[in-house]
């Protein structure tokens, strides 16, 4: 087998399991002596914050907190918080929370050494220096965020989540610890549950994938496949929720290092122009465009059926790669995932309209180039159709 060449790049700490939260005022001390947190108001309202802010402090590091409200992240959070990084001199980030939390902290980083504005750096490898040090510390078992190179803001000048990757943007340390997220109401769990999903299956069947992503991206298929209906029946399941959060990290280095592909680069329009959070976006889109994509890799489809508990023994390829999609639907359906747009309140009529943009900049994003068939727009604008 002749392979290309892969570049790789993983946190340089990750520190995950029970108490791992616990460490985080010596991982701090490490790294700088005034520490921007930047969290979301339900994860204060839980009382993590204060935790959080008082393990930094024992270890002898000042906290600058930043509490912005939970909407995904914005380019006027990102300024108030970039505000408050400069105003204070830090020289540290610590981030709290889901993906929102995180991919403020990234952005916020990204201004503090970079200059200029986000949208400069829309797209890959634009960003140029290093953030400062990061740590990133998830409440939910989902992005990803605290191991990727990427970021997603929404500018709300033109309806538009801006994604930037960079190795440079990788946070310094990832803390995962499990009892964070038993908080979770089953709504969260399933949503969050099934985008890190989402980022195991397209970091497998991406274009961009390769052995070592491959290995990660299989592990986190079969893991979460396994526990996320048990955290998401039983919130207090301390081992199912170790487990998901395994697997959410899995299948965030998996797809930092390959890609995501149509489900993502279809999903963020959706969430830009709606509003709809990031992981029922995804889990709207999953089982519609994994369909759609099967046909372009049945050995991968039949492996993950495989991976997910199916029998596919003796079965032709293709009728074992159409139980995936079958496995995945059912899953969906498990976790009372809405269907459709209509599902969710979305107006019917508005969405039809806004489809042939959703349809631009899915493709403008890059993403659905990754998948393992070429979607043209209308393609595209079909998929969106089948689940309004
Ligand atoms: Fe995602």
């Amino acid at each position: 087998m002749t392979w290309k060449s892969y570049d790789v790049r993983f946190p340089p700490g990750i520190v995950y399991g029970l108490q791992a939260s616990s460490l985080v005022g010596m991982e701090a001390a490490k790294l700088g002596r005034k520490a921007l947190l930047v969290a979301g108001n339900v994860v204060k309202n839980l009382g993590y914050v204060d935790v959080i802010k008082d393990r930094v402090k024992s270890e002898g590091v000042e906290v600058i907190t930043y509490i912005k409200d939970d909407r995904e992240p914005t380019v006027e959070h990102v300024e108030a918080g970039l505000k408050l990084f400069s105003d204070n001199g830090c020289d540290l980030i610590i981030a709290l929370g889901g993906g929102s939390a995180i991919d403020t902290a990234k952005a916020i980083g990204i201004l503090a050494t970079n200059g200029g504005t986000l949208s400069d750096y829309m797209g890959m490898y634009k960003v140029k220096k290093p953030i400062p040090p990061l740590v990133a510390i998830p409440t939910t078992s989902g992005t990803g965020s605290e191991v990727t190179r990427f970021t997603v803001i929404t500018n709300p000048a033109n309806n538009v989540k801006m994604l930037i990757g960079s190795p440079l943007i990788i946070p310094s340390v990832a803390i995962d610890d499990p009892e964070l997220t038993i908080t979770m109401p089953p709504k969260i769990t399933a949503a969050t549950g099934i985008d890190a999903f989402t980022h195991a299956i397209e970091a497998y069947i991406s274009k961009r994938s390769h052995p070592l992503s491959d290995t990660l991206a299989r592990s986190a298929i079969r893991r979460i496949a396994r526990y996320i209906r048990r955290a998401w029946a039983v919130p207090e399941d301390i081992e199912a929720r170790s487990q998901m959060m395994l697997g959410s990290l899995e299948a965030g280095l998996a797809f930092s290092n390959s890609s995501v592909t149509i489900v993502h680069g279809m999903s963020r329009p959706i969430g830009a122009i709606f509003g709809v959070p990031h992981g029922i976006s995804n889990a709207l889109l999953l089982p519609t465009c994994m369909e759609f994509c099967m046909v372009g890799s049945l050995e991968k489809f039949a492996d993950i059926a495989e991976l997910m508990g199916e029998d596919v023994k003796g079965l032709p390829l293709w009728k074992a790669a159409e139980k995936a999609v079958e496995a995945i639907r059912r899953l969906c359906e498990d976790l009372q995932i809405p269907k459709t747009v209509t599902g969710l309140g979305i107006d019917k009529e508005r969405f039809m309209e806004v489809i042939p943009k959703m349809a631009e900049d899915a493709l403008a994003s890059g993403s659905p180039a990754n998948a393992p068939r070429v979607a043209t727009k209308e393609d595209i604008m079909e998929l969106y159709r089948r689940v309004i």
